[in-house]
């Protein structure tokens, strides 16, 4: 049989005056008004622990969407003996029968789950409704349908076969239970996590980022709608320090789906290194752990577009995707174009700057407090230090927890917001003099520790592709004349390398291939 051709979900404008909006504003009012208990899922039961913590808004401090209930050890060893139990079962279903559960699951984010998944990553993430929409509903229904397509193809990867021989390949899971832990920042990949591994036949302990719970907690019943045995993910809210202790504590830990800070997966590949005399397997790390994005523009770049893909690029979801575009290479000759249109760009960003649960709202908040106070002390610091802020600055902490779109210039290229992963709504600009192109390259190359994304902005291709090979190892992800964020499923596979990660890059074979355990079988006849 051959799955269905995968697509790219299409996306919805929500103009004001239509019918889309309108039952999006009101699916909000309702999530607003309706707090929401929500639970540990393991082995399909909910299971309330009574250590809840909120799930809050972070543009408007009143507004406490859900009571979530954090796992303790207990919780997590039980989800670990759920996932250890449903895998005998799950694992011998057929390809075709584990394919339909997560296509209709694409089926019913893209249907009627569509303004819940959506409005709960509006209201608890903080997203305005286009950057809901690209991800929550597109990106990760993109993710549950490439998924499949992608698994077919490494079925269909068998030997060769001489006479008298039927040599072949079998594509089972991996051993034991693989354990994903997910960021606060898109739905799309908390959900794709624990789904990847699911699909090939893995059980999963699912444990999201505490400041994405609340859609993570509609993701869980939308996949039991849809299908998903009981035990096949296991959702356990709360602290991932404990989760992974939980999981590499036990034998049969026999991977790790991550994507988070740097910090945090180097201290999970320690506690699986710490782990490795007692695992019944060697366990797959894949993770992803954040970068510090570049846009680098030669002399002959299009300068209407370069200052789009720059406000765009930086202060979208107030800059908190991981290939936000953050330090900025620009010559000197087109500064003054560049840096009123950034000006008059972060200018308007500010102005439409509020409550995203608005729907015209372009800019809402930062996720919590300890983002907030990250922000305005690197703002300050580089004050302090005598950087020129041309655009914003400042912070506002009365309803919510809101930066400023901030537009630095420094005239030192190694300047702490040019190396620094921030997290925020913060562009830091490095003017250079037009013929040192070559030296500005590696300087784009040795400033930073990440290799995520890039873009490079020039009109002369061969300047462009000479960029392109000159940071051949800068970037997992590279733009020529676009932003760096963005990546669509199917078409531009996700990831870094250096310490932006293990470049398993998530939608696409590659990943696919990290969650099974191949068997070669020879056979004569
Ligand atoms: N894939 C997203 C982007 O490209 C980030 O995770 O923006």
């Amino acid at each position: 049989f051959r799955v269905p051709a995968p697509y790219n979900e299409p996306m919805r404008a929500y103009a004001p005056g239509s019918a889309e909006r309108a039952a999006l504003s009101g699916e909000i009012e309702r999530l607003r008004k309706e707090r929401v208990d929500a639970p540990c899922v393991i082995g399909g039961q909910e299971v309330r622990t009574g250590e809840v913590f909120t799930a809050r808004s972070p543009h408007d401090h009143t507004c406490e969407l859900a009571d979530v209930h954090a796992a303790r050890q207990e919780e997590v060893e039980q989800a670990i003996d759920a996932a250890r139990e449903a895998k005998a079962e799950w694992s011998r279903w057929s390809f075709a029968a584990r394919a339909a559960v997560f296509l209709k699951a694409a089926d019913l984010l893209s249907g009627p789950w569509r303004p819940t998944i959506n409005g709960a990553t509006i209201l608890h993430q903080g997203k305005s409704v286009h950057q809901a929409e690209i991800e929550a509903v597109a990106e990760f229904a993109d993710f549950l349908r490439f998924n499949v397509a992608f698994a077919q193809q490494l079925y269909e990867q068998q030997p060769y076969s001489p006479e008298g021989v039927w040599n072949r390949m079998e594509y089972r899971p991996l051993e034991g239970f693989v354990l994903a832990i997910t960021p606060f920042n898109f739905t799309a990949i908390a959900g794709n996590l624990p789904t990847a591994p699911a699909l090939m036949g893995n059980t999963v302990v699912w444990k999201p980022s505490e400041k994405q719970a609340y859609a993570a907690h509609f993701t869980m019943e939308m996949l039991r709608a849809a299908g998903l045995p009981d035990g096949v993910i296991n959702l356990v809210h709360g602290d991932g320090a404990l989760a992974t202790d939980v999981a590499t504590a036990h034998p049969e830990l026999g991977g790790v789906h991550f994507t988070g800070s740097i910090d945090a997966l180097r201290s999970i590949w320690k506690k699986v290194g710490a782990g490795i005399d007692h695992f019944s397997s060697f366990p797959r790390v894949v993770g992803e752990s954040g970068g510090k994005d570049f846009v680098v523009a030669h002399p002959t770049a299009d300068v209407p577009a370069l200052v789009v893909a720059l406000g765009r690029g930086a202060f979208e979801y107030q800059g908190q995707k991981c290939s936000a575009a953050s330090r900025a290479y620009i010559p000197r000759s087109l500064w003054p174009e560049v840096r009123d249109g950034l000006a008059d760009l972060a200018r308007q960003a500010k102005a439409s700057m509020g409550d995203v649960s608005d729907l015209s709202t372009f800019m809402g908040a930062v996720i919590d407090r300890a983002a907030f106070e990250k922000h305005r002390d690197a703002i300050e610091g580089m004050r302090a230090d005598g950087a020129e802020i041309i655009a914003g600055g400042g912070t506002d902490e009365t309803d919510g927890w809101f930066v400023d779109p901030t537009v630095i210039v420094t005239t030192d290229p190694q300047a702490d917001t040019m190396q620094r992963e921030l997290f925020g709504p913060i562009l830091t600009v490095y003017v250079y003099d037009d013929p040192d192109w070559d030296d500005t390259l590696a300087l784009v190359d040795r400033t930073s520790q990440y290799a995520l994304t890039g873009a490079v902005f020039s009109q002369d291709r061969a300047a462009g592709y000479h960029a392109l090979d000159q940071l051949r190892d800068a970037a997992g992800n590279i733009y020529l004349n676009d932003k760096p964020t963005g990546s669509v499923v199917g078409q531009q596979p996700f990831g870094g390398a250096r310490m932006s990660g293990t470049n398993d890059k998530a939608g696409s074979l590659l990943n696919i291939t990290r969650w099974t355990s191949a068997r070669a079988i020879k056979e004569n006849f």
